[in-house]
């Protein structure tokens, strides 16, 4: 019986950080065992906000040797970066001409982003349609399953009400997707903003463990991290600040977070916080490691390799679009 498969992608526009491992990365690796599994470095969305040439190919190249370390085996799993594959952009213009603009403004993302800019006749068109190339990376290649973060969740809805109306439209064509989203790890907060995600963009370098942060770098970013006023370790949604760091914890550990707070019920938040800083360093270390003995050969040719994979399929499926569109005589 043929595998199902997963599909899914990380915007080379920062450094990966904690809340990309626990929210995405932790799971591809598990379930690259059980599906068949594609996993792009979307450099075709990291332009939609403005990235210097030189910094954005060093940071698609750094992408892809964080999925290495992570244990992305190239063995089982396709790595490709976007841009390199074109009927990504081909099948987005396509979807283009099916997607009402208002279901493009009602997006979370666009309306956070597009709040940055001075006034909305400045947003750029190509983050307006950011959410339409989220399609087509996905329906392209026939997925079931669309592990990701919470955050991800409306735009996956958007996938799903495109391939329907396309399907609908011109005969059965796309695998209609489903989000695997997980409990733990979903949405990893802000170390100085416990009510916003961690996040690439955030202005401060105190918001987020970058992967490739040093042991010295994470302990201090966890000790200055925003903890409540109250004193007392318990997992409550009263304390915001304390039950981010309790996720994260349990998130590494694999034990509850209300496992956690009883440990330290009568600890201090500064032993809670050393213990949670030095558990992160462990954690980070095996990836570390591995990271900084992957040659840039080796990542140049899985990265070939990826592709030439990704299109095979991708060909395939554009042929079959296009033909039920009527464009192939
Ligand atoms: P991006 O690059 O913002 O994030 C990559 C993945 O990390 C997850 N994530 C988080 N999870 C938990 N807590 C957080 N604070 C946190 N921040 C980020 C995201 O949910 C995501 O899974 N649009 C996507 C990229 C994309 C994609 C795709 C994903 C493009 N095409 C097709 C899946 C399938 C994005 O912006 O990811």
């Amino acid at each position: 019986m043929n595998k199902q498969r997963i599909f899914s992608g990380i915007q080379p526009s920062g450094n990966l950080h904690l809340g990309n491992y626990l929210g995405a990365v932790k799971n591809w690796i598990k379930l690259q065992n059980d599906y068949d599994s594609i996993f792009c470095i979307v450099d075709l969305h990291a332009i939609t906000v403005p990235q210097t040439p030189q910094e954005l190919s060093k940071k698609i190249f750094e992408v892809a040797k964080l999925y290495l370390a992570a244990g992305i085996d190239p063995g089982k799993s396709i790595i490709f970066v976007q841009s390199r594959v074109n009927e990504h952009a081909e099948l987005m213009w396509l979807l283009n001409t099916i997607t009402k603009t208002s279901d493009l403004t009602k997006m979370t993302q666009f309306k956070d982003k597009s709040a940055k800019e001075a006034n909305f006749e400045s947003v750029s068109a190509g983050l307006l349609n950011y959410p339409i190339l989220m399609a087509a990376d996905i329906l392209l290649y026939d997925t079931n399953l669309v592990p990701v973060g919470e955050d991800q969740l409306q735009h996956i809805e958007l996938t799903r009400k495109l391939g329907r109306k396309f399907n609908q439209q011109f005969g059965e064509t796309f695998v209609i997707p489903e989000e695997f989203i997980r409990k733990e790890g979903k949405r990893i907060m802000g170390l100085d903003n416990p009510l916003d995600k961690m996040s690439k963009s955030a202005s401060s370098e105190y918001n987020r463990i970058n992967l490739l942060d040093s042991p010295e770098i994470i302990t201090k970013k966890i000790m200055k991290a925003i903890t409540d006023s109250e004193q007392g370790i318990e997992y409550s949604d009263q304390k915001p600040a304390l039950k981010n760091l309790l996720n994260i914890f349990s998130s590494i550990t694999n034990l509850t977070p209300e496992k956690i707070a009883s440990t330290y019920k009568d600890n201090g938040y500064k032993e809670f916080k050393e213990d949670l800083a030095e558990a992160v360093v462990d954690y980070l270390k095996p990836i570390q490691e591995r990271y900084n003995k992957i040659s840039d050969e080796t990542v140049k040719k899985v990265l070939d390799n990826g592709a030439a994979r990704a299109r095979k399929l991708a060909q395939i499926k554009m042929k079959e679009v296009k033909k039920k569109m009527g464009m192939i005589i």
